[in-house]
């Protein structure tokens, strides 16, 4: 089944929202490693990781139904933050705009009839499930912890070892 030219042209988008999406992980790692919190910029790194690992499903999948893919350029990532907690409010901003972008995609899906997509998409928006979970639970924690520096210490050891995702997804991305 051909791929229809608006979702075509949807999926290469989201392509680019992923690596975008990398780059803005990228950046809120490079900002953690100026601070003493090594395991938030870890955090931020497997992240950035897991988004590359995103456009290259999407990448995939266009290459596999036949249809062009089309690389358009990413746009320089936000590089200043004032604290922790504003790493993650930006991150949960993000992760929120990336499950509207997947949720319009799986609706133009749903128009065209395209469940081949549509399994894709699902596989997606519960990704983004968790991702927005995820997030949600670490800044959530960070406000309690405010500014006693021992409670932010412990939660930078926790965010240092979340790295099952990315590793089970990169397994998934493979097959
Ligand atoms: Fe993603
Ligand atoms: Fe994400």
């Amino acid at each position: 089944m051909t791929l229809n030219p608006k979702l075509a042209k949807l999926l290469n988008e989201q392509i680019n929202n992923e690596m975008s999406s990398s780059y803005v992980y990228l950046a809120m790692s490079a900002w953690f490693e100026q601070t003493p919190y090594s395991g938030f910029a870890q955090w931020m790194f497997n992240q950035s990781r897991e988004e590359t690992m995103h456009a290259l499903k999407f990448y995939q999948y266009v290459v596999d139904r036949d249809a062009a893919v089309v690389l358009q350029p990413i746009a320089k990532p936000k590089a200043d933050f004032k604290s922790p907690i504003d790493v993650f409010e930006h991150s949960l901003k993000q992760e929120q705009k990336v499950t509207q972008q997947i949720n319009d995609l799986f609706e133009v899906a749903e128009q065209v009839k395209d469940h081949a997509s549509k399994n894709l998409l699902l596989w997606f928006l519960n990704e983004q499930m968790e991702e927005e979970k995820s997030v949600k639970d670490m800044l959530d924690r960070l406000k309690l912890a405010g500014n006693d520096p021992a409670s932010l210490l412990v939660l930078d050891r926790e965010a240092a070892q979340r790295k099952g995702a990315t590793e089970s997804q990169e397994a998934d991305a493979s097959h």
